[in-house]
């Protein structure tokens, strides 16, 4: 059925006037891969990442192609490599995970908080082993982790925490920016994100050498490392990850309209939680009182018992009436063909066995039930709050949801 929706559009005319500039410059890049001037990236990649570093109150913004090449610069940053492991989600987009695989690191997945669909801290506890370097917590569906109980977990255990905050720029955990509590924060620009410049991401941090070795993953680092034998890098390995000048301009103009499209979306998050809270057998979002959610997505539970239909017949129903509704969200990642097989590079189990690995976590179907069931039988969720929607479209999406369960 024809969407019955306004596209989700929030390209203006700021942007087209920053991109036509960047055009008329000329320049569409200002990077060279080596040491000098040009290491950093032109005009507007250094403007953009200002302005980022400026709006999250971090030292260092550092811009990429988007933020599954981000991900992978934190995990280099960290020094995070064969033989390691990191606790992350298994409800998340396969980048938070294969971002540690591509750095022969192996990821051990958490079960998630049912509230929340973060990692719990519970679970999390339970997964470090002596090669755990790191824990990478995903802000999910723009909606804060459990910092607290998080960074407890890692000053105990001497771990690093890297947040994928792809989905949550704008969200606060107790007054401050997701994405700026961990070691290194990523957000994410792609098309579909709270903002975008198409593709992109950014990488937040307060720490210089993190700040230096992500540049360094960004843009041939090992060139660069070459070239400065003085400095105490590290062994590195660059990519080209770099973020061209019209993307940056973009990205510049989208983050000026951040607490503006956020502050749209929660408008209309709060007034279908008000007409949806009635409803036996939906459990809405849930954000405790002292954080702020920025709702990238709406998710909701189904209780079918109490509704009274199946979360298929549901999705399947709504979907016939034309409303944007998924079920289930993502396959937990362990159970993904390259975890159940152990098969990342070609024919060989590189990182998850081998003589520089002495692990052998658990990806077995069951290891995380929390996130299974809400894969199988619970999740719901709609982008009907995404701007330029209206309550006029909010009110259709609710009497969807009532002729649906015959309410
Ligand atoms: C949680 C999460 N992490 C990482 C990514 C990767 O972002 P990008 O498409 O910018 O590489 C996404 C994108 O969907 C995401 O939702």
């Amino acid at each position: 059925m024809k969407n019955k929706f306004p596209e989700i559009y929030n390209i203006g005319k700021k942007e087209i006037s920053a991109v036509n500039k960047v055009l008329k410059s000329g320049s569409l890049s200002g990077f060279v891969g080596a040491k000098g001037a040009q290491f950093l990236g032109g005009t507007y990649v250094k403007k953009a990442e200002a302005a980022f570093s400026k709006k999250f109150k971090v030292k260092h913004a550092v811009s990429f192609n988007s933020a599954t090449t981000a991900l992978h610069a934190a995990v280099v940053a960290l020094g995070i490599g064969p033989g390691d492991e990191v606790i992350v989600s298994p409800y998340t987009m396969c980048a938070s995970a294969t971002a540690i695989v591509m750095n022969g690191a192996v990821p051990v997945f958490a079960d998630i908080d049912e509230k929340t669909f973060c990692i719990d801290p519970v679970s999390v506890r339970k997964c470090v082993t002596k090669r755990t370097k790191a824990i990478m917590t995903v802000n999910i569906f723009g909606g804060p982790s459990d910092f607290d109980e998080l960074l407890k977990i890692a000053k105990e255990f001497d771990l690093k925490i890297i947040e994928d905050n792809a989905q949550s720029p704008g969200a606060k955990y107790k007054g401050k920016y997701t994405g700026t509590i961990g070691d290194i924060g990523v957000l994410s620009l792609n098309f579909h994100k709270v903002i975008q410049s198409g593709e992109g991401g950014v990488l937040l941090t307060n720490n210089d050498k993190y700040a230096l070795r992500a540049q360094l993953a960004r843009n041939h680092g090992e060139v660069y490392a070459d070239q400065s034998p003085e400095e105490d890098i590290g062994p590195i390995i660059g990519s080209n990850y770099r973020m061209t000048e019209i993307e940056a301009a973009i990205a510049y103009e989208q983050l000026r309209k951040l607490d503006f499209l956020n502050k749209k979306r929660t408008e209309l998050v709060e007034y279908l939680t008000k007409k949806l809270k009635d409803i036996d057998g939906l459990t809405l979002p849930y954000v405790a009182k002292e954080n702020k959610h920025v709702y990238y997505l709406y998710s909701m539970k189904v209780d079918e018992g109490k509704l009274g239909i199946s979360r298929a017949d549901f999705v399947k129903d709504m979907t016939a009436l034309g409303m944007p509704v998924y079920g289930g969200y993502v396959k937990p990642l362990y159970l993904l063909k390259m975890f159940q097989e152990k098969k990342a590079f070609n024919n060989t189990n590189f990182p998850f066995e081998g003589p520089h690995y002495s692990g052998n976590p658990d990806y077995s179907k069951g290891s995380c039930p929390v996130v299974e069931r809400m894969y199988e039988k619970e999740l719901v969720f709609t982008n009907i709050c995404q701007y330029p929607r209206t309550k006029k479209h909010i009110d259709m999406f609710v009497s969807a949801v009532k002729k649906v369960c015959k309410i």
